[in-house]
């Protein structure tokens, strides 16, 4: 057990986030492949640079708090990217297609947005006010990606109801 201190349970967060985000990269542009609608295709490419932005930003976060980041895999965020993956694989690519990607990546950002909000609460208690800062940065990224994925799906189906 090296899990101990609130300050392990941080570092071992932040490294858990950290896997899960690189994860992404690799992820977004198979999603971004696979969409039909140009929207749902360019969201998951703006989002792919955000999350590169999301990675030097934990850089910075393990700087200012002077810690090492544990080498670990995220197996939450990868069976999230695997049943996207099985979904792309199973769906002929179209507009059926498009609303279990919007589904899939909607369970990645809120998982995401579960991750930092307790990161975030955990680096307020250790009174690590800058990398609180930068976290909350990356939430509010996570947050307007998940509500532009909604707006995208209402879209969508208000098309579909067109008979577009
Ligand atoms: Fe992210
Ligand atoms: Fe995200």
């Amino acid at each position: 057990m090296t899990t101990k201190t609130l300050k392990d349970l941080y570092i071992h967060s932040l490294s858990d986030i950290y896997s899960a985000e690189k994860q992404m990269t690799k992820s977004l542009p198979k999603m971004a492949r696979a969409s039909t609608n140009p929207g749902l295709r360019s969201a998951f490419e703006t989002h792919l640079e955000e999350t590169q932005g999301q990675i030097e930003r934990i850089d910075q976060v393990v700087e200012a708090s002077g810690i090492k980041l544990k080498r670990m895999k995220c197996v939450a965020m990868e069976g999230l990217i695997e049943e996207g993956q099985e979904q792309i694989a199973e769906i002929e690519k179209g507009p059926v297609l498009d609303t279990a990607l919007i589904a899939a990546a909607q369970k990645v950002e809120h998982y995401e947005i579960a991750a930092y909000g307790s990161l975030i609460a955990l680096t307020k208690q250790l009174g690590e006010t800058t990398a609180a800062k930068l976290l909350a940065e990356t939430l509010k990224e996570e947050k307007a990606t998940d509500e532009k994925l909604s707006l995208l799906a209402e879209e969508k189906q208000a098309a579909e109801a067109l008979g577009k």
